[in-house]
């Protein structure tokens, strides 16, 4: 533990440059991308991140949801800022998050370990983890005794030559990170998911390398296609 919280100190400590400030304070990470003056400050206590996951009814919880409530622990394949396995965590699943990007993960790994030692959210804190890795590499080591009920996954999503921008702390993580063999997380996610696997699309996007979904759950701008795996 002691090695990760000096590894996650270390990360922050050097991330930050004249386009990329990165300021760590007592409830996450303030990041500032000056050139395209995209301000975030990352937090699982303050701010947009708990206010969403409060928020009852998202789409998001049905699809990670069965009728006989045994989907109890999941795997985000693509953890980014955290925002959905908050939202998932708060509503009583365990979630292991994973992310390829070191930056990002620290980020994420210090925002959850302010939100452990916070009165209101260590019970929360309690069912999310954190690993800094490829999910490929890590379905691929997945053995079949493993529990994840739901395998969850975010792509970035491609921009849009005429649609809106997306929210400030998208476009950072955009302008930081990529999407790194979703092709084969997504066909690994199929193969190894006890009950099922859950990928956030465009609204109006083709089905993931054009697999059906089983079912269905929409938002405004975005849905959760559904793929049955027992
Ligand atoms: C669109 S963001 C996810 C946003 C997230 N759902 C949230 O609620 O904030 C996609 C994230 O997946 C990460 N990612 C992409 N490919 C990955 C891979 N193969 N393994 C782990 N993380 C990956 C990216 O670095 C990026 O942070």
């Amino acid at each position: 533990m002691i090695a990760t919280a000096q590894k996650v100190q270390q990360l922050l400590a050097q991330a930050s440059s004249s386009e990329l400030i990165i300021e760590p304070d007592d409830e996450g990470v303030e990041i500032n991308l000056v050139n395209s003056r995209l301000r975030f400050h990352h937090s699982f206590i303050s701010g947009p991140l708990p206010l969403r996951a409060t928020q009852p009814g998202q789409a998001i919880n049905r699809a990670c949801s069965n009728k006989q409530r045994s989907i109890t622990r999941l795997l985000d394949l693509t953890a980014g800022w955290g925002a959905d396995s908050l939202m998932l965590a708060s509503h009583g699943k365990r979630v292991t998050m994973l992310e390829q990007n070191e930056l990002v993960y620290a980020i994420l790994a210090y925002s959850l370990d302010r939100l452990a030692a916070s009165a209101n959210g260590a019970a929360i804190a309690q069912r999310m983890s954190i690993e800094n890795c490829n999910a490929l590499n890590f379905l691929n080591h997945l053995g079949d005794d493993h529990d994840y009920d739901c395998i969850y996954l975010d792509p970035m999503f491609p921009g849009h030559k005429s649609g809106a921008k997306p929210a400030k702390e998208m476009q950072i993580l955009q302008a930081i990170t990529t999407n790194l063999e979703m092709e084969s997380c997504f066909e690994q996610a199929l193969d190894k998911a006890r009950k099922r696997v859950v990928i956030k699309r465009p609204a109006k996007a083709a089905s993931f390398n054009d697999v059906k979904p089983d079912l269905v759950y929409r938002e405004k701008t975005i849905r959760f296609d559904v793929y049955l795996t027992a």
